[in-house]
Protein backbone atom coordinates (compact mmCIF):
# COMPACT_ATOMS: atom_id res chain seq x y z
CA UNK A 1 0.00 0.00 0.00
CA UNK A 2 1.13 3.33 -1.10
CA UNK A 3 2.10 5.92 1.92
CA UNK A 4 1.10 9.22 2.99
CA UNK A 5 4.37 10.62 2.17
CA UNK A 6 4.66 8.90 -2.47
CA UNK A 7 2.73 12.47 -3.31
CA UNK A 8 3.06 12.21 -7.42
CA UNK A 9 2.60 14.25 -9.63
CA UNK A 10 -0.61 15.71 -11.00
CA UNK A 11 -2.56 13.42 -12.59
CA UNK A 12 -0.46 10.26 -11.73
CA UNK A 13 -2.73 8.43 -9.51
CA UNK A 14 -6.08 8.53 -10.41
CA UNK A 15 -8.26 11.65 -9.27
CA UNK A 16 -5.02 12.81 -8.30
CA UNK A 17 -5.85 15.48 -11.14
CA UNK A 18 -9.51 16.26 -9.29
CA UNK A 19 -7.90 17.45 -5.47
CA UNK A 20 -7.79 21.08 -6.58
CA UNK A 21 -11.12 21.25 -8.51
CA UNK A 22 -13.57 18.22 -6.38
CA UNK A 23 -14.88 21.00 -3.47
CA UNK A 24 -15.73 23.35 -5.82
CA UNK A 25 -17.52 21.64 -8.58
CA UNK A 26 -19.42 19.67 -5.78
CA UNK A 27 -20.02 22.72 -3.40
CA UNK A 28 -24.07 21.85 -3.96
CA UNK A 29 -23.20 18.33 -2.43
CA UNK A 30 -24.63 18.00 1.34
CA UNK A 31 -28.23 15.83 0.61
CA UNK A 32 -26.54 12.68 1.94
CA UNK A 33 -24.20 13.69 5.11
CA UNK A 34 -27.67 13.21 7.45
CA UNK A 35 -27.74 9.72 5.91
CA UNK A 36 -24.20 8.66 6.78
CA UNK A 37 -24.28 9.92 10.10
CA UNK A 38 -27.54 8.21 11.23
CA UNK A 39 -25.29 5.33 9.78
CA UNK A 40 -22.86 5.98 12.49
CA UNK A 41 -25.24 6.79 15.22
CA UNK A 42 -26.82 3.64 14.79
CA UNK A 43 -23.15 1.50 15.33
CA UNK A 44 -21.47 4.73 17.56
CA UNK A 45 -18.17 4.44 15.45
CA UNK A 46 -15.34 4.18 14.67
CA UNK A 47 -15.94 4.90 11.13
CA UNK A 48 -13.99 4.08 8.08
CA UNK A 49 -14.54 5.80 5.28
CA UNK A 50 -13.15 4.13 1.80
CA UNK A 51 -12.44 6.24 -1.22
CA UNK A 52 -13.29 9.41 0.78
CA UNK A 53 -11.46 11.97 -1.32
CA UNK A 54 -11.25 15.44 0.11
CA UNK A 55 -12.85 14.30 2.97
CA UNK A 56 -16.42 15.57 2.21
CA UNK A 57 -18.13 13.36 4.52
CA UNK A 58 -15.46 12.24 6.80
CA UNK A 59 -14.98 15.30 8.26
CA UNK A 60 -18.36 15.97 9.11
CA UNK A 61 -18.85 12.59 10.65
CA UNK A 62 -15.83 13.54 12.81
CA UNK A 63 -17.94 17.28 13.37
CA UNK A 64 -20.31 14.75 14.72
CA UNK A 65 -18.41 13.41 17.00
CA UNK A 66 -17.60 10.51 15.81
CA UNK A 67 -13.18 8.90 15.23
CA UNK A 68 -12.92 8.74 11.61
CA UNK A 69 -10.28 6.95 9.36
CA UNK A 70 -10.62 7.69 5.68
CA UNK A 71 -8.79 6.00 3.03
CA UNK A 72 -8.32 7.26 -0.98
CA UNK A 73 -5.88 5.98 -3.99
CA UNK A 74 -5.36 9.41 -4.21
CA UNK A 75 -2.37 10.82 -2.44
CA UNK A 76 -3.34 14.70 -3.50
CA UNK A 77 -7.17 14.14 -2.53
CA UNK A 78 -5.56 12.96 1.26
CA UNK A 79 -3.36 15.70 1.43
CA UNK A 80 -6.39 18.23 0.79
CA UNK A 81 -8.20 16.07 3.80
CA UNK A 82 -4.95 16.39 5.91
CA UNK A 83 -5.47 20.07 5.19
CA UNK A 84 -9.24 20.72 5.88
CA UNK A 85 -9.01 18.69 9.16
CA UNK A 86 -6.59 21.02 10.45
CA UNK A 87 -8.20 23.93 9.57
CA UNK A 88 -11.24 22.40 10.90
CA UNK A 89 -9.57 22.06 14.36
CA UNK A 90 -10.24 18.05 13.65
CA UNK A 91 -7.14 16.34 13.39
CA UNK A 92 -6.89 14.28 16.71
CA UNK A 93 -10.82 12.61 15.21
CA UNK A 94 -9.30 12.39 11.82
CA UNK A 95 -6.79 9.89 9.81
CA UNK A 96 -6.39 10.02 6.49
CA UNK A 97 -4.62 6.91 4.73
CA UNK A 98 -3.68 6.80 1.47
CA UNK A 99 -4.60 3.11 -0.02
CA UNK A 100 -6.60 1.04 -2.24
CA UNK A 101 -9.91 0.41 -0.93
CA UNK A 102 -9.77 -3.19 -2.52
CA UNK A 103 -7.05 -3.97 0.19
CA UNK A 104 -6.18 -0.84 2.73
CA UNK A 105 -5.73 -2.30 5.72
CA UNK A 106 -4.96 0.97 8.56
CA UNK A 107 -4.24 -1.51 11.40
CA UNK A 108 -7.30 -1.87 12.56
CA UNK A 109 -9.25 -4.48 11.18
CA UNK A 110 -12.20 -5.78 12.95
CA UNK A 111 -12.88 -3.01 15.25
CA UNK A 112 -15.03 -0.42 12.87
CA UNK A 113 -18.60 0.06 13.66
CA UNK A 114 -18.83 1.46 10.49
CA UNK A 115 -17.60 1.52 7.15
CA UNK A 116 -18.97 3.43 4.34
CA UNK A 117 -18.59 4.43 0.61
CA UNK A 118 -20.47 7.76 -0.11
CA UNK A 119 -21.01 9.41 -3.28
CA UNK A 120 -21.04 6.15 -5.66
CA UNK A 121 -17.34 6.00 -4.50
CA UNK A 122 -17.68 1.77 -5.19
CA UNK A 123 -18.41 2.34 -8.60
CA UNK A 124 -14.33 2.81 -9.34
CA UNK A 125 -14.65 -0.82 -8.91
CA UNK A 126 -14.53 -2.12 -12.55
CA UNK A 127 -13.61 -5.53 -12.38
CA UNK A 128 -15.81 -7.82 -10.74
CA UNK A 129 -13.07 -9.08 -9.25
CA UNK A 130 -12.01 -5.54 -7.36
CA UNK A 131 -15.84 -5.22 -6.32
CA UNK A 132 -16.18 -8.29 -4.55
CA UNK A 133 -12.36 -7.32 -2.67
CA UNK A 134 -12.97 -4.10 -1.69
CA UNK A 135 -16.39 -5.65 -0.10
CA UNK A 136 -14.70 -8.24 1.16
CA UNK A 137 -11.96 -6.52 2.43
CA UNK A 138 -14.79 -3.82 4.19
CA UNK A 139 -16.52 -7.09 6.13
CA UNK A 140 -12.50 -7.43 7.11
CA UNK A 141 -12.64 -3.72 8.62
CA UNK A 142 -15.61 -4.50 10.38
CA UNK A 143 -16.39 -5.84 14.18
CA UNK A 144 -18.81 -8.26 14.12
CA UNK A 145 -22.55 -6.88 13.33
CA UNK A 146 -20.81 -3.63 12.17
CA UNK A 147 -22.46 -1.73 9.43
CA UNK A 148 -21.29 -1.26 5.80
CA UNK A 149 -23.16 1.72 4.13
CA UNK A 150 -22.80 3.04 0.33
CA UNK A 151 -24.74 4.72 -2.40
CA UNK A 152 -24.83 3.80 -6.21
CA UNK A 153 -26.35 5.31 -9.08
CA UNK A 154 -29.51 3.81 -10.08
CA UNK A 155 -28.83 2.93 -14.02
CA UNK A 156 -30.75 4.85 -15.99
CA UNK A 157 -32.53 2.63 -19.47
CA UNK A 158 -32.76 5.69 -21.58
CA UNK A 159 -28.97 6.68 -20.52
CA UNK A 160 -27.97 3.21 -21.33
CA UNK A 161 -30.78 2.92 -24.05
CA UNK A 162 -31.05 5.40 -26.83
CA UNK A 163 -28.43 7.67 -24.52
CA UNK A 164 -25.37 5.58 -24.55
CA UNK A 165 -23.23 7.44 -26.50
CA UNK A 166 -23.81 11.24 -25.44
CA UNK A 167 -20.70 12.60 -27.75
CA UNK A 168 -22.42 16.04 -27.78
CA UNK A 169 -21.81 17.67 -24.21
CA UNK A 170 -24.78 18.26 -22.04
CA UNK A 171 -25.54 20.60 -19.13
CA UNK A 172 -25.18 19.01 -16.01
CA UNK A 173 -25.80 22.39 -13.54
CA UNK A 174 -24.18 25.53 -12.35
CA UNK A 175 -22.65 25.77 -9.14
CA UNK A 176 -21.98 29.36 -7.25
CA UNK A 177 -19.15 29.95 -5.94
CA UNK A 178 -18.10 31.50 -2.06
CA UNK A 179 -16.39 34.69 -4.21
CA UNK A 180 -19.25 35.30 -7.10
CA UNK A 181 -18.38 33.12 -8.84
CA UNK A 182 -19.61 29.85 -11.01
CA UNK A 183 -18.94 26.72 -11.95
CA UNK A 184 -20.75 25.30 -15.05
CA UNK A 185 -20.59 21.68 -15.28
CA UNK A 186 -21.12 19.79 -18.90
CA UNK A 187 -20.51 16.16 -19.16
CA UNK A 188 -20.18 13.75 -22.19
CA UNK A 189 -20.61 9.80 -21.23
CA UNK A 190 -20.23 6.54 -23.15
CA UNK A 191 -22.39 3.40 -21.66
CA UNK A 192 -20.72 0.20 -22.34
CA UNK A 193 -23.38 -1.73 -21.79
CA UNK A 194 -21.05 -5.36 -22.07
CA UNK A 195 -18.84 -4.38 -19.06
CA UNK A 196 -21.05 -1.55 -17.55
CA UNK A 197 -18.70 0.92 -17.64
CA UNK A 198 -19.60 4.22 -18.18
CA UNK A 199 -16.65 6.42 -19.59
CA UNK A 200 -17.43 9.93 -18.29
CA UNK A 201 -16.28 13.17 -19.42
CA UNK A 202 -16.93 16.43 -16.86
CA UNK A 203 -16.15 19.80 -18.50
CA UNK A 204 -15.81 22.22 -15.85
CA UNK A 205 -15.79 25.96 -16.90
CA UNK A 206 -14.83 28.28 -13.96
CA UNK A 207 -16.45 31.91 -14.55
CA UNK A 208 -15.95 34.74 -12.40
CA UNK A 209 -18.35 37.18 -10.76
CA UNK A 210 -18.37 39.44 -13.95
CA UNK A 211 -19.08 36.01 -15.50
CA UNK A 212 -15.94 35.37 -17.48
CA UNK A 213 -14.35 32.47 -18.44
CA UNK A 214 -11.11 32.30 -16.16
CA UNK A 215 -10.62 28.36 -16.73
CA UNK A 216 -11.56 25.23 -18.03
CA UNK A 217 -10.87 21.47 -17.41
CA UNK A 218 -11.23 18.49 -18.84
CA UNK A 219 -11.69 15.20 -16.16
CA UNK A 220 -12.12 12.03 -17.40
CA UNK A 221 -13.13 8.80 -15.35
CA UNK A 222 -14.41 5.59 -15.60
CA UNK A 223 -17.51 4.32 -13.26
CA UNK A 224 -18.85 0.81 -13.38
CA UNK A 225 -22.70 0.44 -13.08
CA UNK A 226 -24.96 -2.32 -10.93
CA UNK A 227 -27.99 -3.31 -11.17
CA UNK A 228 -29.86 -3.72 -7.89
CA UNK A 229 -30.28 -7.13 -7.57
CA UNK A 230 -27.14 -7.65 -9.08
CA UNK A 231 -26.19 -5.38 -5.95
CA UNK A 232 -27.60 -7.62 -3.48
CA UNK A 233 -26.04 -10.74 -4.73
CA UNK A 234 -22.45 -8.75 -4.25
CA UNK A 235 -23.12 -7.76 -1.05
CA UNK A 236 -24.49 -11.48 -0.33
CA UNK A 237 -21.09 -13.21 -1.06
CA UNK A 238 -19.36 -10.83 0.18
CA UNK A 239 -20.28 -11.31 3.83
CA UNK A 240 -23.33 -9.05 4.01
CA UNK A 241 -26.76 -9.90 5.10
CA UNK A 242 -28.67 -6.71 3.13
CA UNK A 243 -30.67 -4.32 5.77
CA UNK A 244 -32.43 -1.92 3.46
CA UNK A 245 -31.84 -0.55 -0.16
CA UNK A 246 -33.60 2.95 -0.95
CA UNK A 247 -34.29 5.14 -3.70
CA UNK A 248 -33.07 8.48 -2.04
CA UNK A 249 -30.96 9.56 1.33
CA UNK A 250 -33.98 10.05 2.95
CA UNK A 251 -35.55 6.28 3.33
CA UNK A 252 -37.65 6.37 0.20
CA UNK A 253 -38.69 3.25 -2.02
CA UNK A 254 -36.58 2.73 -5.06
CA UNK A 255 -38.36 3.93 -8.10
CA UNK A 256 -38.67 4.11 -11.58
CA UNK A 257 -37.28 7.97 -11.07
CA UNK A 258 -34.23 6.88 -8.36
CA UNK A 259 -31.67 8.24 -8.69
CA UNK A 260 -29.91 6.90 -6.15
CA UNK A 261 -29.62 3.61 -4.61
CA UNK A 262 -28.73 3.67 -1.21
CA UNK A 263 -27.54 0.34 1.20
CA UNK A 264 -27.12 -0.62 4.47
CA UNK A 265 -25.99 -3.76 4.95
CA UNK A 266 -25.01 -5.89 8.46
CA UNK A 267 -21.87 -7.87 8.34
CA UNK A 268 -23.19 -11.40 8.31
CA UNK A 269 -22.36 -13.59 11.37
CA UNK A 270 -19.35 -15.94 11.45
C1 LIG B 1 -16.60 10.46 -6.36
S1 LIG B 1 -15.24 10.56 -5.27
C2 LIG B 1 -16.07 10.42 -3.69
C3 LIG B 1 -15.28 11.06 -2.57
C4 LIG B 1 -15.98 11.09 -1.21
N1 LIG B 1 -16.38 9.77 -0.77
C5 LIG B 1 -17.18 12.01 -1.21
O1 LIG B 1 -18.27 11.54 -0.86
O2 LIG B 1 -17.04 13.20 -1.52
C6 LIG B 1 -14.49 8.97 -5.45
C7 LIG B 1 -13.18 8.84 -4.69
O3 LIG B 1 -12.79 7.45 -4.73
C8 LIG B 1 -11.37 7.44 -4.83
N2 LIG B 1 -10.95 6.13 -5.37
C9 LIG B 1 -11.08 5.66 -6.64
N3 LIG B 1 -10.57 4.42 -6.75
C10 LIG B 1 -10.12 4.10 -5.50
C11 LIG B 1 -9.48 2.96 -4.95
N4 LIG B 1 -9.21 1.91 -5.71
N5 LIG B 1 -9.17 2.97 -3.64
C12 LIG B 1 -9.40 4.05 -2.87
N6 LIG B 1 -9.99 5.18 -3.33
C13 LIG B 1 -10.34 5.21 -4.62
C14 LIG B 1 -11.03 8.59 -5.73
O4 LIG B 1 -9.67 8.98 -5.61
C15 LIG B 1 -12.03 9.64 -5.26
O5 LIG B 1 -11.47 10.47 -4.27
Amino acid sequence: MATDDELTPEGEAPYDDWADLYDKVYAYLDYDIGFYVQQAEATGGPILELGCGTGRVALALADAGFEVTGVDISPRMIAQAKAKAANLGLTSKTNFVVGDMADADVGAAGTFGLVCFPFRSFQSMLEVDDQREALENAAAQLREGGLLALDTFAPDMEQLGVRHDEAIPFHIRDVEQPDGGNIVVWGQNLWDGVSQVNSARLIIEELDATGLSVARHFRDFDLRYTFRYEMEHLLELSGFTLEAVYGDFEGGEVSEDSDDLVWIARKTAS
